[in-house]
């Protein structure tokens, strides 16, 4: 069997914020077709790292690749074009906006047709908006609005899905639905996928690659049985 080829790397990564350094020299690859989980604990630069997949923040030093080719000095709406979509944490939906605009906002850089149709595309993978498309969003549950923000991110027909903590705030209902979705895009469509979790035995289930980040550095990078079958080192690495 082949090896997949990296989508994303991000080769000795350093930033922060201000004066404040975040990430110390971070080595990470997002493989083609794969869910690769980003855990460990608070403050120990996950979001961070996806800031700067994303081009929201710059890197110090180190270099970030897609699709082969350097992504330095990119901005964010360069990336989407290019097939990078982000869902950041905690920040859903536009609360005034319908559904249907909401949707409608994750192809803004397309054709109005072609938005007409990935829209309808994955309204068929989430069964639960077709009928409260005309509803404020802010007036959706915490999970509705968790689903709307991920549908968004899907219409823009991303290669690179980047999501941080999608499990924020939703009961475990919701929860396991939020995760079929997730693999059901990945494994039906072979969208790659790149999560950072703090739900992390629910994670390592549907991870093919798993990275520990500790104060800003990869503590371990892995496949995820590694972790599920010791329990100390898993344990340690939140320490
Ligand atoms: N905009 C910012 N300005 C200053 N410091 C920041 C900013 N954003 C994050 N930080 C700091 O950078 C460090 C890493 O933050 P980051 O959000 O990447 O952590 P995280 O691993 O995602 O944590 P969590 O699990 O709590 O979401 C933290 O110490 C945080 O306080
Ligand atoms: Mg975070």
């Amino acid at each position: 069997m082949t090896e997949a080829p990296a989508i994303l790397t991000l080769t000795a990564a350093v930033t922060g914020y201000g004066k404040k350094q975040v990430l110390f020299g971070v080595n990470l690859a997002a493989k083609a077709g794969k869910i690769t989980a980003v855990i460990g604990p608070n403050g120990a630069g996950k979001s961070t790292v996806l800031k700067v997949a994303h081009g929201l923040l710059p890197l110090w030093s180190g270099t970030a690749t897609y699709d082969g080719a350097p992504l330095n000095g990119s901005t964010p709406a360069d990336r989407v074009r290019r097939g990078i979509t982000f869902c950041p944490q905690g920040n859903r939906v536009f609360g005034e906006l319908t559904v249907r605009e909401n949707l409608d906002l994750g192809g803004s850089h397309l054709p109005a047709k072609e938005v007409a149709a990935r829209v309808a595309a994955v309204l068929e993978v989430f069964p639960q908006l077709p009928p409260r498309l005309k509803q404020v969003a802010g007036t959706l549950s915490g999970g509705e609005q968790q689903m709307v923000s991920i549908a968004r991110a899907l219409v823009s027909k991303p290669k690179l899905l980047m999501l941080d903590e999608p499990s924020l705030g939703l009961s475990p209902n919701i929860l396991k639905d939020v995760f079929e979705k997730i693999v059901e895009v990945n494994r039906i469509q072979g969208m790659t996928i790149l999560i950072v979790e703090q739900k992390v035995r629910k994670v390592l289930t549907i991870a093919d690659h798993v990275y520990s980040l500790k104060l800003g550095k990869v503590a371990f990078s892995g496949p995820p049985a590694e972790l599920i079958s010791n329990t100390d080192v898993l344990r340690r690495l939140f320490l």
